[in-house]
């Protein structure tokens, strides 16, 4: 088979992205505008307000995109787009975009999930061995698969509650940080010891996370500390959550591959950018002898290059969308994979 060049397109949250990835691994262009400015005067992203910033700002990032490469859109092999989840008129704008260039240029269109995208980040540049255990950690997921082959994954366990990017953002809400605040709760925490006694979420074993009991936990104790006249110390909170909430997930990771005998495990998601999170596991994963992979900082938080690298999979297979492709703000990703990997709908 000859080169394929994907031309990729993400826009589910805040950030107008696009890239050209050839053969699923190699990013020849990649641009990210992100919005996060704007938003931070709100503390936190305002649908409408993104959504019309994407549309304002989608053509120039194309054009930014081909600048940085001899390519030209006529190279291109296929156009992938994010359809699901995030916010329904962030996608939206993508996905016409996608549409669009689908149609005018006679290629191949290809949806793919965001989920899916965090993951194959670890396939740029390195190779991911299966089997291999997976974890996803974003602000709208904590995913536990297992990844047998290309083609074939299980969801092991998820969040029943709060993703922990959520719960990582509103506890630096309630601490008055900016947003994002996960990269703020990470810097704080730094700078703090463990001196807050914190509740440890669900105690036994399973698949399953859960961080809303730590999250309520935290704000009430701020807000009644707050009423009391009390000061809080912010960086001793910061470390004293990061703490509870990276041990939640060591301890089912652990679990995992334990139960799994897994010896690959990778890291994916806006969350992996965390150094006490990457740090943690890299200990776990030398302490079972398991292979650690983890995707370079600018791949962790959203772009379109791992989109790029997700659709080519897909394109192998011959998996293309037709233009009835619409955007969803929401899709469990265990359906996602029995219907485009597993070929269940089939
Ligand atoms: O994957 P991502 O860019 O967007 C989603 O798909 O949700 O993840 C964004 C999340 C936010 O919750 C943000 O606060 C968190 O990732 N995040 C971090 C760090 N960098 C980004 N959380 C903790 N520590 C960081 N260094
Ligand atoms: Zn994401």
């Amino acid at each position: 088979m000859s080169d394929v060049y994907i031309l990729a397109i993400e826009t589910s949250c805040d950030e107008t992205s696009m890239a050209i990835v050839k053969n699923g691994k190699k990013v020849e262009a990649l641009t990210i505008l992100t919005q996060m400015d704007t938003h931070a005067s709100f503390g936190g992203v305002v649908p409408e307000i993104a959504s019309r910033m994407h549309t304002e700002n989608i053509t120039m990032v194309l054009e930014e995109t081909l600048k940085k490469t001899s390519l030209t859109l006529n190279d291109i092999s296929a156009f992938a787009v994010t359809y699901a989840p995030g916010l329904l008129g962030s996608l939206l704008v993508g996905v016409e975009c996608a549409k669009t260039l689908s149609y005018v240029f006679k290629k191949p269109l290809i949806a793919v999930n965001h989920t899916m995208g965090h993951i194959y980040a670890n396939n740029i540049d390195t190779n991911i061995f299966y089997p291999t255990l997976a974890l996803v950690v974003s602000g709208g997921h904590t995913d536990l698969l297992l990844l047998k082959n290309e083609t074939d994954m299980e969801v092991l366990g998820s969040t029943i509650d709060d993703s922990i990017g959520e719960v990582y953002d509103k506890v630096a809400r309630v601490l008055d940080m900016p947003y994002p605040g996960g990269p703020n709760i990470d810097k704080a925490a730094l700078k703090g010891s463990y001196t807050y006694d914190l509740p440890h979420p669900m105690k036994e074993d399973g698949y399953d996370f859960s961080f809303s009991g730590l999250k309520s936990y935290i704000i009430n104790l701020v807000h009644n500390e707050k009423q009391r006249g009390n000061a809080i110390r912010i960086c001793d909170l910061a470390h004293s959550f990061q703490v509870v909430a990276v041990d939640e997930v060591i301890r089912k990771v652990e679990y995992a591959l334990k139960t799994t005998g897994m010896k690959h495990f990778i890291l994916a998601g806006g969350v992996s950018a965390n150094k006490y999170l990457r740090e943690q596991l890299q200990i776990l994963c030398a302490k079972y002898d398991v292979e650690f992979l983890v995707p370079n900082q600018v791949y962790c938080t959203d772009n379109a290059a791992m989109i790029g690298c997700a659709a080519y999979p897909l394109y192998k297979a011959g998996k293309f969308a037709d233009f009835s492709l619409n955007a969803k703000s929401s899709e469990n990703i265990k359906k996602y994979i029995e219907n485009e990997f597993l070929n269940k709908n089939e």
